[in-house]
């Protein structure tokens, strides 16, 4: 019994999977290959109460299909009336006990691990992220490391990382489908959860409540690597300097004094900052997409700079500084790719 359940329940997920895998073609999104603690909790709440369901489908149905075989009008019996029966106390305790008894065996597991991921009375021991949601991108503040990264988020496997989300303006939902469950991001009030990676990878993260124009085009990655390459990476970003840093190339460095006298450092800091209110670039360089999307190429780098209202409708950086040409914005590109101050990069994760 229980191997043929394996079985067929291997072969719901294969199905499943590759339907869903086929629907977008984008590996590390999806929440059937959990690759986290929280996702794998989902996983197995999912298979609970699709077994569930599916036992009262089956019940449902057979018996359906026999009341509908057995007690059909037969030839001759027309006028035939069959004995009424109501009110049956025995019927109505089962059919009321039998509904509730499956409701709480789906409830009490959800309940208990909903809390158990919620729980951050131990967050102390362990690492803490200040997430910060915006229309429409992830801003990540590693608390007490001075490190402060966008779009990417380095994250040890194997380890509890407790993130703290806080939304700029409106609510977002922060959701790493291969990893845990999502949570909406308020701009009233913090949430908290942990987040735990099992296996190294790059993780697809999606902002999961409709937020405007672009709230499908809010991505995020999170960089799970083993707790040596983590510490080496916060080793890196520590002692990274944004204020001696030369790129070292003739347009690069060019690119690096348009990035002032073209205002992108109103809004985009180099290192941590108390209050910048673009995307940190301080690893810009080992940036898995660009704009949270974009092919990490020049070429799309170049389009971004020169038109972001194309590529990201309603984003905040559209107008916000004077026009660039192209070529100055291959100048700001060339600077901005060489921003690396890490050698632990998506690219250099096991996959
Ligand atoms: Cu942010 Cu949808």
């Amino acid at each position: 019994m229980r191997s043929a359940f394996g079985k067929m329940k291997t072969a719901f997920l294969l199905a499943v999977t590759a339907l869903i895998l086929a629907g977008c073609g984008k590996e590390n999104l999806t929440a059937l290959v959990p690759k986290g603690v929280g996702a794998q909790k989902s996983m197995d709440l999912i298979i609970l109460t699709t077994a569930v369901m599916t036992l009262v489908f089956l019940i449902v149905i057979i018996l359906f299909v026999v009341v509908l075989v057995r007690y059909r009008r037969k030839k001759g019996q027309e006028d035939y009336i069959p004995e009424q029966v109501e009110g049956n106390k025995t019927l109505e305790i089962v059919w009321t006990v039998i509904p509730i008894i499956l409701v709480l065996v789906m409830a009490v597991p959800t309940v208990v691990y909903t809390f158990e991921l919620a729980d951050d009375s131990k967050a102390k021991d362990h690492i803490n992220i200040d997430v910060k949601g915006n229309q429409y991108w992830w801003h990540f503040d590693y608390k007490g490391e001075k490190i402060q990264t966008s779009q990417d988020l380095y994250i040890p496997t194997g380890e509890k990382v407790y993130v703290h989300l806080l939304s700029n303006d409106v609510t977002h939902s922060f959701w790493i489908p291969s990893i845990s469950g999502k949570l909406d991001v308020n701009p009233e009030n913090e949430n908290t959860m942990y987040i735990e990676a099992n296996e190294e990878g790059v993780y697809w993260g999606k902002c999961a409540e409709f937020c405007g124009p672009s709230h499908s085009l809010m991505d995020f990655k999170v960089v799970a690597v083993s707790p040596d390459k983590y510490k080496q990476w916060v080793k890196d970003m520590q002692n990274f300097d944004p204020k001696k840093f030369k790129p070292d190339t003739q347009v690069a460095q060019e690119g690096q004094k348009l990035f002032e006298e073209k205002s992108c450092i109103a809004c985009h800091a180099i290192g941590p900052s108390p209050v910048a209110t673009g995307p940190n670039l301080t690893d810009f360089g080992n940036r898995e997409k660009y704009a949270g999307i974009l092919e990490p190429t020049k070429e799309n780098l170049v389009k971004w700079i020169v038109d972001p209202e194309k590529e990201k409708p309603g984003n905040k950086m559209t107008g916000k500084y004077p026009k660039v040409t192209e070529e100055e914005a291959g100048k700001i590109a060339e600077y901005l790719m060489q921003l690396k101050p890490s050698s632990v990069t998506p690219e250099t994760v096991s996959k």
